[in-house]
């Protein structure tokens, strides 16, 4: 039997790297799965790929509006709601603070934060009302560490660590377990588009493994700790990092 037989799924930024790899993963595991992201077509195409037990749903996942409508279409399309993994995030240009404009800051608190509040926020109702669930927030070793320039994207993904406790407690007793996974810096578009192989390189070399991971690799985590193999797991913040945070 597979372990996430018969359960539903959403998952945002699944058009693309880690997201995607997930969403294959989830898939593979048994599960039904939403693949939720603000590219339409690459959500529709894998979608497509997968067959009809996914459903693809275009989002802007710093709109609250939109997160209770991503519930209710996942309910809607497969009866229920039991996981999530609120992924969908972005970077910005290496800026430091005192340059940083005050728009760029609240899209990437808005994007890679606040967007996990609304997520939680109506996904939470919907797990409660069939017994219970299991969400993972993506962080990154930059929710432990700092990395200059790039303040906003620290500051919310360290503030993402704190979320993710917060509802583990909030929401123990529901039967609903809440978790972080922080990749170290992994080998997706988001990371190798127009990067010099040099730098890449250098990156590679933070990491005690000496290389970038693979999306299958914060995949892997990611589903075994929705599983209910992860049954006493929570409030807790997994690094998936080739050994970044342990030097
Ligand atoms: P990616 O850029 O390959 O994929 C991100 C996906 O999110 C894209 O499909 C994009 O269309 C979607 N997206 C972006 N903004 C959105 C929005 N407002 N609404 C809905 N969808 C949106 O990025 P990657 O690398 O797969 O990152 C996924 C998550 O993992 C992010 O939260 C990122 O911060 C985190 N992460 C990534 C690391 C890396 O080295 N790639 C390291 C640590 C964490």
């Amino acid at each position: 039997m597979q372990s996430l037989e018969s359960k539903v799924a959403i998952v945002t930024g699944a058009a693309s790297g880690i997201g995607a790899a997930i969403a294959r993963d989830l898939f593979a595991q048994g599960a039904k799965v939403v693949i939720a992201d603000f590219n339409a077509e690459g959500a529709r195409a894998l979608a497509d790929e997968l067959g009809e037990a996914t459903a693809a749903f275009k989002i802007d996942v710093a709109d609250p509006v939109a997160n209770e409508a991503l519930v209710a279409f996942a309910v809607k399309t497969f009866g229920r709601l039991d996981l999530a993994v609120n992924n969908a995030g972005i970077g910005a240009p290496p800026t430091k603070i005192a340059d940083i404009a005050i728009d760029d800051w609240k899209r990437v608190l808005d994007v890679d934060l606040n967007s996990v509040f609304y997520a939680m926020k109506y996904q939470i109702p919907a797990m409660i009302a069939t017994g219970g669930g299991s969400i993972i927030n993506m962080a990154s070793i930059l929710g432990a560490v700092g990395w200059a320039g790039s303040a906003a994207y620290v500051t919310s993904k360290h503030a993402l660590l704190g979320l993710t406790k917060t509802a583990a407690l909030d929401y123990a007793d529901a039967g609903i377990r809440v978790n972080a996974v922080g990749p170290g810096f992994v080998d997706t578009p988001a990371v190798r588009s127009g990067m010099d192989p040099a730098i890449v390189a250098q990156l590679a070399a933070k990491h005690a493994l000496n290389r970038l991971a693979r999306p299958e690799e914060i995949a892997a985590v990611t589903s075994f700790l929705l599983s209910g193999r992860a049954s006493f797991v929570t409030g807790s913040y997994y690094p998936v990092d080739g050994g970044y945070l342990a030097v």
